[in-house]
Parts: C-alpha cells; structure tokens; sequence
C-alpha cells in the first residue's frame, strides 16, 4: 500500500543511508521495505511517535534491516525465496520437532553435529537447540539469564561450531531452532553493568527507580513468577541505590520497550541469529514485553505491537525465519500471539500449545477426557497461516492453566481440582504412581506447578522399582497414548530430550548449589548414551517407546490429514474416558483419519452410533494406520485396551 507519509519518511531515510549501506546490491530488501513500509512505520509510530528523536530512530531501524540483509549470506537468500514461493511450508505434516539442552544432549556442540544421525533414527527433523549463549555461573535460569546476546558459552563452543550443526543441520533437512531472550538480560549484560555505572542511555534500557513509590504500584497487580525463589518484581540495586525491574529471577532485569534503541538492538540480535542459519526463532517470555501500571503486566497490547514490528521488520531482512511464541498463558490469550488477522500470522507462526499440554496431564490423573474434552472445544480457532507446537514436556514446569469455566463445565471445583492435579503428580494422593515435584507453592494463592520427567510424572519410575510388568507397560503405552495426541493434534509435535528413551527425573541437581532452588532441573537430563543403546534391544523399555514413537512419526508424516490447515474436528463421544476427534485432507476431505486416545487403565468402547453422519460410516471398515490392524469391534462399538489409541482410516 502507497500512503503519502510514511512513503516519502522513506524516500529521506533511503537517500540518508551511510554509502556503505547505499552501495549495495539492494534489490530484494527494497521491494520487501516499500511492502512493509507503511506497516512498520505505522506501528513505530504508534510505539514510538511522541518522541523528539522519532526520526533518527526509524533511520537507524532501517539502517539496522539493511546491515541485516548485506550481512545475509547467498545460500540463505536462496532458502528465503524458496520460503517465499512455498508460504505454507510449516504447515505441512512433515515436520517434527526435539527440544533440547545441548550439554545434555551431547557433550558440547561440536559432539551435537556429530550425533545428528540419532535425529534421522527417530525421524526428527527441527531441532530446537535450548540456550547457547553466555550466562554468569550459577545465574543463569537454565540458560535464560544471558549476558552477552552474541557469544555462545565457550564451554559449549563457538559460533563455527554452531555454523557447523546449522550446515549439518541443513544437509539432512532439519531445522535449527535457537531462542532469542527477548524480555531481559542477566545484570551481568554489559548494558545492566554499564547502567549500573551510571551511564544514562543503558539505565533507560531497563526499568529503574529511586524510591519503592511507583514499584509499589506494580506491584499491586503484577503477580509473582517464581514466589518461592524470586518474590516481588523488583530488586534493590545498592550500587545504583535503585530499584529495578526483575520479573523473573532478581539477576534477570526487565527490558524496557518504550525505548526505541531497545527494539533496535533486539532487531540486530534477531537478525544476527537468523544470518547464523537458524531458520525458526524461539521468542522467550513474549507475554510479558510490555509493562503497565494496573495490569498484570502480561498480554498487553503493545506487547502484541512489539511483536508485530519485530516479524514486519524480519520479514524484510530473512523473510525465511519463523518466530514461535512461547506465551504460556491463557488459551483466549494465546491465539493473539499469532497477531489477529484474517489469514496470515502476523506476530509469530507457531505458539507453543500450553492449553493441550496442561489438558492432556490431565487427562493422565484423572483417567478421562471431560475436561481435555472441554479445553479442546473451546481452544479458539487459529489462523490459517499459523500452527502450534504441541507438547507433552518440556524443559519448564507444567502449570494447570486452565479456564476456570471449563473446569467447572468439567464438573469440577477449580481449587479443589488444580489441588487434586498437584498432589497427584507429586506422588502425594494414595495410589498416584506419578514421581513430580511441587515447583513454585504460592502461599497467598495455593497455586502450584509440577515439575518431573514425563517418564516419572507417567509413572514409569515407580514402575521400574516395583519391576512389576504390567505397571511397566502401562507406563509405557501412557507415554506413546499422549504422543499419539500431538503427532496427530495438528501442528508441529515438538518431543523433549530423552522422552523417547523413557529417560526418569534427574536427582543429581539437589548437589549443586546453583540448581537446588530450582526443581525444574530434575527434568533437564544428561542422556547416557550406553543406555540409550538399549533402544535396538528389544524387550527393553527404551526399545518399546523408541520404536513405537519411530513408527508414528513415520506414519504422521505420510498422513496428509495430518497436515495443519484447521482439518480437525472434535467429536463428543459419549464415553468420557475417551478423547476423539477426526483429521480430514484439507484438500479431499473425504480422507479422513478418525483419532480415539482411551486415558482410562481399563477397556472403553467408542459407539459408532454417536459419531456416525460426522464423516464417518457407521458399516465402514476401519485400519489402525498405527498397527495396520482393523481394530477390535462388535455391534458397532471400537472396543480399545487401556491407555490404547487408534488412528482409523475407512477402508
Ligand atoms: C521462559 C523459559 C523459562 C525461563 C523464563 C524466563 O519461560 O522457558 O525457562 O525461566 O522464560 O526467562
């Protein structure tokens, strides 16, 4: 779109470009700025507009976008035109994602390059590489406390190591996924240092105040993150003799957004990664970018206008790179960071699907599907051109966020009902099997999360003691029931490491002083790599759940209906032990998957009655596309096992 103001701005930034800029061959990053222009000027104005030095900010934002593009090598290029022709490429089933450290993957990132063939063995084809960058010792966050955003930590290598994995990566056709902590730095950053020097223009990056007054009154509305570890949002600075904003850890310090050299800086980080060869970006933390007086401080609207700028201006520079939000928030909130749009994702491409994470946990502690059943019926519809990432673990803790309308439609009391999911996972309700532990008890509001390795909160930790086969295999077929949910859900199923290999909660982080206070660290664990030999043996555990999950994978990616272009249909089923829904080829949609995941111990039938005129034919034949088996049926009822699930297509 044409529009006089913001058109010639642009005219006058292009013809003040530095000559260095301006002699290059720009062709491509012309077109894709006049595109955007208007939108990006838009929002920076609408974030940044009533600031004297509006105009030399958005000249240097440009300027920014252009060093981006030189600095883009060829071969990228080459990967954002082809991105360009194909726009739906990530929506296609094709892909499946791993989590993970990289020094509990492998030793380092040089061993990482070497051990890509184990992501070829399962089938995984996106890799999202967990924090790399520089962190102080023993405040780190896991990896989230970062002090320098363009130095890899020398115990994990440097950036030819990381170019190596990103080339490896690109050979075999699997994506690099590395995040980008947006939202703060560690107080050790070189700006938090030099603003604790006094240095004005670096304390204006962050949130600082002389006396607790306006503190105060964030505080009446902020709630608290890590209650346990990290109370309030502010930590007193006595060199500074000022309070600033730490939201998460009190050695994380909040950056501040309504400082456009911020946005800059975060841009060249962006663009700086996306030129390493990194194709999707993990936005960390995206709900919190923007912070108000009287409000959570979560979700606002400008956090929202940050985000869009940001994939507007990326857009131009490394069109190829995707963004993923990672907003662990409520499910209305969620959808949002897709940006609202009629079609295209304007904010990030992919969400993190935390609303079918938490559903799906559970679905495990209370053997049925009636309130995964009503989460899912009232997950709000995405865009088109957007997609989840849906997970069963990951390396943070599990939060049971769900809608209190939903919970009590459900037939629950919330309180009472979050309390029975915490105790169940943290062992403490009679007869649990799960090995969690309570992360982050909130005193004032009895909330609380769960941490633990999906193998432990599965129960295959205590089964493994007991040695008893059958709570072996019931452990087993609970992980591969929930499996059989994201790699069919729509979206990209995103595994975390050691989860295929049934790897149990890690315990050695209770001996280390910089982990004891943080008990996520018992599901970040260290593979043991003679071990995972195991799974080529079979009869073993790490056999069962490696094979099994190989298969699926194979299976999800030959299945069209499984490809995201909002193909899915949920269907009420008359037996709440069971989660249904069908998968249909977007384009014949006749070819239908029908998916039925049974979350209780014992057999459940599915009435074919009930479901019948919903695409599917209540004489038909049916094959398990899983075990090529037509699945168990009489009088027209699917009869499945405990914890078993089917993915019937009609034959
Ligand atoms: C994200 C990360 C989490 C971290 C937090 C603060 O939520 O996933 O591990 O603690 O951001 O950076």
């Amino acid at each position: 779109m044409y529009e006089q103001v913001s058109h010639s701005l642009l005219n006058a930034i292009l013809d003040d470009l530095k000559p260095e800029i301006s002699r290059q061959d720009l062709r491509h990053f012309y077109t894709r700025l006049g595109a955007n222009f208007y939108a990006i000027y838009s929002l920076f104005f609408n974030l940044y507009g009533q600031r004297k030095d509006f105009k030399p900010q958005m000249q240097r934002l440009v300027e920014t976008m252009a060093k981006g593009y030189i600095n883009r090598p060829a071969e990228l290029e080459r990967v954002d035109i082809e991105r360009e022709l194909d726009h739906n490429w990530f929506l296609s089933q094709k892909w499946v994602g791993m989590a993970l450290y990289t020094n509990g993957f492998a030793e380092n990132l040089d061993d990482l390059a070497d051990k890509t063939p184990y992501f070829q063995e399962l089938g995984i084809n996106m890799v999202h590489i967990m924090p790399i960058l520089m962190c102080p010792a023993g405040k780190s966050d896991g990896g989230y406390a970062i002090s320098d955003f363009r130095k890899i930590d020398d115990r994990l290598g440097d950036l030819n190591d990381l170019r190596r994995v990103a080339e490896e990566f690109r050979k075999r056709d699997i994506l690099l996924v590395l995040d980008i902590v947006l939202n703060h730095t560690s107080d050790e950053h070189e700006w938090a240092k030099k603003a604790v020097m006094g240095e004005r223009r670096y304390q204006d990056y962050y949130f600082m105040f002389d006396n607790r007054e306006i503190p105060d009154m964030f505080e009446q509305s902020m709630p608290d993150i890590f209650p346990e570890s990290a109370p309030g949002n502010f930590t007193w600075n006595a060199d500074m003799q000022k309070w600033v904003m730490t939201v998460f850890h009190n050695y994380q310090w909040d950056l501040n957004y309504s400082n456009p050299e911020v946005f800059i800086e975060m841009i060249d980080i962006i663009l700086f990664w996306a030129n390493q060869g990194v194709d999707v970006l993990r936005l960390d933390a995206v709900a919190f970018l923007w912070k108000k007086i009287g409000s959570s401080c979560q979700n606002e609207r400008n956090a929202h206008l940050i985000l869009q700028l940001m994939k507007d201006c990326c857009q131009v520079s490394a069109p190829g790179v995707l963004f993923i939000a990672e907003a662990i928030v409520a499910p209305v909130e969620v959808i949002k960071y897709f940006g609202e749009d009629a079609i295209i994702a304007k904010e990030c491409e992919i969400a993190y699907n935390a609303t079918l994470m938490a559903l799906l946990w559970d679905g495990i502690a209370t053997k049925n599907a009636k309130l995964l059943y009503q989460g899912l019926k009232n997950l709000p519809d995405k865009l088109e051109r957007a997609t989840w990432l849906n997970y069963v673990r990951c390396h943070d803790d599990i939060g049971f966020g769900f809608d209190d309308n939903d919970v009590l439609a459900a037939g629950y009391e919330p309180y009472t009902h979050r309390k029975y999911l915490v105790d169940y996972f943290s062992g403490q309700f009679e007869g649990s099997p799960a090995r969690g532990m309570v992360f982050m008890l909130n005193d004032a509001t009895g909330d609380a999360r769960i941490c633990g390795s999906l193998a432990s909160l599965a129960g295959l930790e205590a089964a493994a003691e007991s040695g008893d086969p059958d709570l072996i295999s019931a452990a087993v077929n609970k992980i591969l029931l929930l499996h059989s949910v994201i790699l069919s859900f729509g979206g990209i199923p995103l595994l975390y490491n050691g989860d295929a290999l049934g790897v149990v909660n890690d315990y050695s982080y209770r001996d280390d002083d910089s982990k004891n206070s943080d008990n996520r660290w018992i599901h970040r664990p260290k593979i043991n790599w003679e071990r995972a030999e195991l799974r080529k043996k079979q009869g073993t555990v790490e056999y069962s759940l490696f094979s099994a999950l190989k298969k699926m994978i194979a299976i999800r990616k030959e299945t069209s209906a499984f490809a995201d272009f909002n193909n899915r249909e949920l269907l009420d089923v008359d037996n709440e032990h069971l989660l249904c829904f069908t998968r249909f080829n977007y384009l014949r949609p006749s070819e239908r998957v029908l998916v039925i995941a049974n979350f209780d111990a014992n057999p459940q039938y599915l009435d074919l009655d009930v479901i019948s005129g919903r695409g599917i034919n209540l004489y038909g034949q049916f094959v398990d596309l899983y075990s090529g088996r037509s699945p168990a049926q009489y009088d027209r009822r699917i009869v499945l096992q405990g914890y078993q699930f089917y993915w019937l297509t009609e034959i």
